[in-house]
């Protein structure tokens, strides 16, 4: 029987956390009866004991706000949880304490939402006995065991609005516009925002480019009477032998490299090539925030809807997924450590070389 859950949302924020927070308490409370504890800042506060009682009304009004109202963190591995003592930073496993303060709570089940960081510690809680279901949430949508992640859609309408305005800028002043985008290690926001975009070269990590090929496709525009070039580089872009570009590591984070730079890199090589003024934009942050699409509030909420589901018919050690249509799910123990990274021969990017786009291979 269960009677009282508690739910965190981990790594970087997306829009939809909220959304899915809403749908799991509304579930639990209105549907279930059960109590449900809220902990703020990802496992920082399941670590930390620092929680509030979540009801309908703390829910109430939150479907459409971007962030999370419990607050995330992408530095918190309760498995190996930064602590200070006498002065000096030690790493600790509160594996344990984590398990003592659901106890102490009466807490009968916890879901966990959040990228695979946060998703594999939710796997290794399974694996100590505790109640665990998942939910997937990124931008980046680079999880395997998940066709679509939360948080994705939106940040790919937002790459796409910017493409649209930028566009209108580069044909002005004949110029060739990068927009850089984030998506870590997999192209997934670039290459959908940059078909969504109409962009004329998308640059993603998994297939290496030749910038004298990106190049030739700048000049063959200009001959065609183009005399603008919109580029969208993913931020794990990387040229053939080449390295990724590091903008800076994080220390004390599970997963410290930090990308972001490529776009500065292939504009200075562009305008070498060219001679076209070349101009970048990068996205950012601004890809995490604001107000979810509809796209993602209704698979936020079919997504918490269906964890609580799960906890409700015993099914723990899970992580609700999207199949096709369906919403299903699939053991924790196979959900993580895969990237689901693009098919470099797969229908996105074979549809979008039919329609002339250049990724520089
Ligand atoms: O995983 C989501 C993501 O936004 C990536 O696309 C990006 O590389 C990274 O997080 C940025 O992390 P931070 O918020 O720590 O700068």
């Amino acid at each position: 029987m269960i009677k009282k859950i508690g739910v965190l949302t981990g790594g970087g924020d997306c829009p939809g956390l909220n959304a899915v927070l809403r749908a799991v308490v509304k579930t639990a409370i209105g549907r279930f009866h059960w109590e449900v504890l809220g902990f703020k800042d990802g496992y920082h506060g399941l670590v930390l004991n620092d929680y509030v009682q979540l009801n309908p009304f703390s829910v109430s009004g939150i479907l459409d706000r971007g962030g999370t109202i419990l607050g995330s963190s992408n530095r918190d591995n309760p498995f190996n949880f930064k602590v200070e003592e006498n002065g000096a930073t030690k790493f600790v496993d509160m594996s344990d304490q984590v398990i003592a303060n659901t106890k102490s709570h009466g807490i009968d089940a916890m879901v966990l939402i959040g990228g695979d960081g946060t998703l594999t510690s939710a796997r290794d809680f399974a694996r100590k006995g505790l109640k665990v279901v998942g939910v997937p949430k990124t931008i980046d949508n680079d999880l395997s065991a998940t066709d679509t992640t939360f948080g994705f859609m939106t940040a790919v309408e937002t790459a796409t609005e910017a493409l649209d305005k930028l566009h209108s800028t580069a044909e002005s002043h004949h110029r060739i516009m990068i927009l850089e985008v984030m998506g870590r290690y997999a192209g997934w926001i670039a290459l959908e925002a940059g078909i969504a975009g109409g962009a004329d070269i998308i640059l993603i990590p998994e297939i290496p480019y030749d910038i004298r090929e990106v190049a030739d496709k700048v000049m063959e525009r200009k001959r065609n009477g183009k005399n603008f070039s919109i580029v969208v580089v993913a931020e794990g872009a990387k040229p053939s032998g080449g390295e990724m570009v590091i903008s800076h590591i994080v220390k004390d984070s599970p997963d410290p490299v930090r990308l972001g730079g490529i776009g500065q890199k292939i504009a200075g090589e562009l305008e070498q090539l060219t001679g076209m003024d070349s101009r970048v934009t990068v996205l950012g942050h601004l890809q995490r925030g604001g107000r979810p699409s509809s796209y993602d509030r209704v698979l936020s909420t079919r997504y918490g809807v269906a964890a609580v589901e799960l906890i409700s018919a015993g099914h723990f050690g899970r992580m609700v997924s999207l199949q096709g249509s369906t919403i299903t799910s699939v053991s924790l123990e196979e959900a993580v450590g895969k990237l689901k990274t693009v098919p470099s021969d797969g229908e996105l990017v074979r549809i979008a070389k039919s329609i002339g786009v250049e990724f520089g291979d």
